[in-house]
């Protein structure tokens, strides 16, 4: 009966915990479960083919609308942007904005820790 009791009461405190790991995701965590807002129009493995966007592998960091195949607004195209944290900052904010005339429709619902970690991610995983 006591060795029940003892166990319940370890499993209890392994969910407790497994619960506050849940609520604290790591950094990296955080930025892939960021991504999953672009990942509807966006691929980032290397070969994916676009979505409705353009594949994002080797974008960051580089020169706005280079991915070969995909066909930009000449918005973009014409926007001389590089792809730096503070120009990633102010297009996952309002990408109208700062590129009046895109066809990026998103609507920024993040708030700034869960950008500074989608940045991190990008920068890691987009390479
Ligand atoms: C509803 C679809 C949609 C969503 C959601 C979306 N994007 Fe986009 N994105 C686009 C489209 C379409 C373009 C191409 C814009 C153009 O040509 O004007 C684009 C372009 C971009 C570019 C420029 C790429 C280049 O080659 O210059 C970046 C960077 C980008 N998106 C990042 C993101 C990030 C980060 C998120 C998530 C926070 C996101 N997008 C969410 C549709 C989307």
């Amino acid at each position: 009966m006591k060795t029940t009791r003892l166990v319940a009461t370890a499993l209890l405190g392994l969910t407790l915990l497994g619960g506050a790991a849940q609520a604290e995701p790591s950094a990296a965590l955080r930025g892939r479960i960021a991504f999953m807002r672009c990942a509807a129009c966006h691929s980032l493995g290397a070969g994916e083919p676009h979505k409705v966007g353009p594949n994002l592998r080797g974008v960051i960091g580089g020169s706005a609308a280079q991915a070969a195949g995909y066909n930009y607004t000449p918005a973009l195209r014409q926007s001389d942007l590089r792809w730096d944290d503070a120009t990633l900052k102010r297009w996952i904010r309002d990408p109208a904005a700062l590129v009046p005339g895109t066809s990026m429709a998103y609507s920024n619902s993040l708030g700034e820790a869960d950008i500074e970690a989608l940045l991190v991610f990008l920068k890691s995983a987009g390479h």
